[in-house]
C-alpha cells in the first residue's frame, strides 16, 4: 500500500544550500541548522523547523528569505592576524619581491583579493601590512578587494568598526596608526579602521561557486582561507582553479592551514604550508 509521506523539507533545504552555496550540511548538522535559524523561526512565528521549511518552499517565500538564510548558515569566524605567518610572508617576501620587480621611479601596484572576507579582519590585516610597507617605500600603490557570499558580514566589513577584543591580535604600533577611537559613550571599547585604509579596501558580494567572477585578472595575491573546508572535493578543486585563475604568473595563493592538502592545481607550486605560487609562463 502506498503511503503518502510529507515532503522531506529538510533534505530539500540541505540540497538547496549545497547547490546554491556549495556548503555541505549533512544530516548530522541538523542541530546546527536549527540553532542558526532559530531567530528566523521566532520572528516568523513558526512552531518548528519543518513548518518554517514548508513555508520557505511556498511561492516567492525563498526570495524574501534567502539573504537572511545565507547570513545564518555561513560560518563567519575570522580574526585579525589569523594564521600570522601568512602576513609575515606578505611583509617579508611578497611586497619586497614585487617592489624589486618594478623599475625604479615607477609606481608599484599591488592588488590583493580576500576571497572569503567575512567581517573584514583578513582584508584589513593585509591593509595594515601593506600600508606599513608603503611608509618605507612610497612607490607601493596597493588596493584590496574583499568578497563574501554573505551580505551581512560585508556590511560589518564596510563599517569597519571592531571592538577591542577583536583588535587584540593587532600589534600596538599598528593599532595606534591604523585605528581610531570614537569619543561618544556608545563607542566605548570600539575602534574604527582609519579612512586611509578603508579608501583602498573595497568589499562586494561574490559567490565562489558561481563563476565567472567580476574580478580583475593578474592579481598579486589571493587569500582563499578557511572556506574550502565547507565544500566537497569537486567543488574545492573547481573553486581553487577558478579563483587562482585571477593571479598573475608568480602571484601568491593562500589557503587555511587545514586546507593545504586540498590544493592540487598543476599551475600552483607549493612554497610553504598553505602557500602556493602561480607558475611563471615558460618562454
Ligand atoms: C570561516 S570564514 C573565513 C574568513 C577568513 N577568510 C579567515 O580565514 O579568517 C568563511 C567565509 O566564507 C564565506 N563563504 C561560504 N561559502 C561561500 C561561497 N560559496 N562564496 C563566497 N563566500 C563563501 C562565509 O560567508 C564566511 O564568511
Amino acid at each position: 500500500m502506498a503511503v503518502s509521506a510529507a515532503p522531506d523539507y529538510r533534505q530539500r533545504f540541505r540540497s538547496l544550500i549545497f547547490s546554491e552555496t556549495g556548503i555541505r550540511m549533512p544530516e548530522s548538522k541538523d542541530h546546527l541548522i536549527v540553532s542558526r535559524l532559530r531567530r528566523r523561526l521566532i520572528e516568523g512565528g513558526f512552531r518548528n523547523l519543518d513548518d518554517y521549511f514548508a513555508h520557505l518552499f511556498e511561492e516567492g517565500a525563498l526570495d524574501d528569505e534567502w539573504e537572511a538564510i545565507v547570513d545564518q548558515i555561513t560560518t563567519n569566524k575570522t580574526d585579525f592576524f589569523r594564521e600570522p605567518v601568512h602576513f609575515d610572508l606578505l611583509a617579508r617576501r611578497l611586497i619586497p619581491e614585487t617592489l624589486a620587480r618594478t623599475r625604479p621611479g615607477l609606481p608599484c601596484r599591488f592588488r590583493l583579493w580576500s576571497a572569503a572576507a567575512s567581517t573584514g579582519a583578513e582584508a584589513y590585516t593585509a591593509a595594515m601590512v601593506l600600508a606599513t610597507a608603503a611608509l618605507a617605500d612610497a612607490r607601493l600603490d596597493w588596493t584590496i578587494l574583499g568578497t563574501d557570499i554573505s551580505k551581512g558580514v560585508l556590511e560589518t566589513a564596510e563599517r569597519a568598526i571592531y571592538d577591542s577584543r577583536e583588535l587584540a591580535p593587532v600589534p600596538s604600533d599598528m593599532l595606534a596608526r591604523y585605528t581610531m577611537t570614537g569619543r561618544s559613550r556608545g563607542a566605548a571599547g570600539q575602534s574604527r579602521i582609519v579612512p586611509e585604509l578603508r579608501r583602498r579596501t573595497r568589499f562586494a558580494v561574490l559567490n565562489l561557486i558561481a563563476p565567472p567572477f567580476p574580478v580583475s585578472h593578474g592579481l598579486d595575491a589571493i587569500f582563499l582561507r578557511n572556506v574550502l573546508i565547507y565544500f566537497d572535493d569537486d567543488q574545492q578543486a573547481r573553486v581553487v582553479s577558478d579563483v587562482a585563475g585571477h593571479l598573475r604568473p608568480g602571484g601568491w595563493f593562500f589557503v587555511g592551514h587545514a586546507e593545504s592538502m586540498v590544493v592540487q592545481d598543476p599551475r600552483l607550486d607549493q612554497i610553504a604550508p598553505a602557500v602556493f605560487r602561480m607558475r611563471e609562463a615558460r618562454g
